[in-house]
C-alpha cells in the first residue's frame, strides 16, 4: 500500500515537471540541473571572462608569440646579440676549402655561365670576372654585395632571392678564385682597376 502511495506521489510530481512535448513516445522532465554540473558551468563562464580580459583586453601573449619564444634563435634572445647578428652576415670571408670551391663552381655553371661565360671570361651580356677591372668595386665585399644585391637595372640578378647566404658565399669565392686566370676569348676590361 505504501508502495502504491509513493508511486502516486511520484507521478504527481512528474506531471508538474513534465514538459509538454513528446517525440515518439519519449517525454522530458524539467529537472533541476545537478549542483556539481551547475558549478562547473559557472566556473567555465568565469574562466572565459578571465581569458577574455587577459588575451583580448590586456593583449597577453598569443600562439605566435609563444611559438617565437620557443624557437627563438640565440640572436633573437638578447638585445646585444640582436645588434651584432646582421653584421655577421654582411662580413664576407672568402672560402678557400676545396669542397666550397667545388660547390661554388657547380653553382656558377648552373646560374652564372650564361651571362659571364664558361670560365668567367664574360660575353655580350655580362662582364669579364677574371680581370682586375670592376664596374662595382673589386674588394671581396664589393663582389659579394653585387652577387647578393645584384644590379637589377643592368641585368645582374640579386641572388639573395634565389640562394641561401652559404651558396652565395661559395659562388662568390669561386669567381674570386678565377681572378687572374686569363681565360681565352676574354672580354675587354670594363670599369676601374683594382689590384689585389
Ligand atoms: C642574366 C644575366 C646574368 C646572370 C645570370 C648573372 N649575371 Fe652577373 N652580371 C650581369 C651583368 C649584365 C652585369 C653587369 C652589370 C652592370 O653593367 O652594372 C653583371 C655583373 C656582375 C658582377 C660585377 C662585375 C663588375 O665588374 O663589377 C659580378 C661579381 C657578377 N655579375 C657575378 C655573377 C654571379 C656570381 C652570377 C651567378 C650566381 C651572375 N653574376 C649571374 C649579368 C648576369
Amino acid at each position: 500500500m505504501t508502495n502504491h502511495n509513493n508511486l502516486d506521489k511520484e507521478t504527481l510530481e512528474n506531471d508538474k515537471l513534465m514538459k509538454d512535448h513528446e517525440y515518439d513516445g519519449i517525454q522530458e522532465l524539467d529537472n533541476e540541473m545537478p549542483p556539481f554540473l551547475r558549478i562547473i558551468f559557472y566556473v567555465t563562464i568565469m574562466i572565459s571572462i578571465a581569458y577574455w580580459c587577459r588575451y583580448h583586453v590586456l593583449d597577453g601573449p598569443g600562439q605566435i608569440d609563444e611559438y617565437k619564444a620557443e624557437f627563438a634563435t640565440p640572436a633573437e634572445e638578447g638585445e646585444v646579440e640582436e645588434k651584432e647578428a646582421p653584421k655577421a652576415e654582411a662580413v664576407f670571408v672568402v672560402m678557400s676549402g676545396a669542397e666550397d670551391l667545388a660547390a661554388g663552381k657547380k653553382l656558377y655553371v648552373a646560374n652564372c655561365l650564361a651571362c659571364h661565360g664558361k670560365n668567367g671570361e664574360g660575353n655580350t651580356i655580362g662582364p669579364n670576372l677574371t680581370d682586375d677591372y670592376w664596374l662595382h668595386g673589386g674588394t671581396d665585399a664589393d663582389i659579394y654585395r653585387v652577387v647578393k644585391e645584384g644590379i637589377p637595372l643592368k641585368g645582374m640578378i640579386a641572388w639573395k632571392t634565389q640562394m641561401p647566404p652559404k651558396k652565395m658565399q661559395q659562388v662568390t669565392s669561386y669567381i674570386i678564385s678565377l681572378i687572374g686566370t686569363n681565360p681565352p676569348k676574354a672580354k675587354k676590361a670594363q670599369g676601374e682597376l683594382y689590384k689585389r
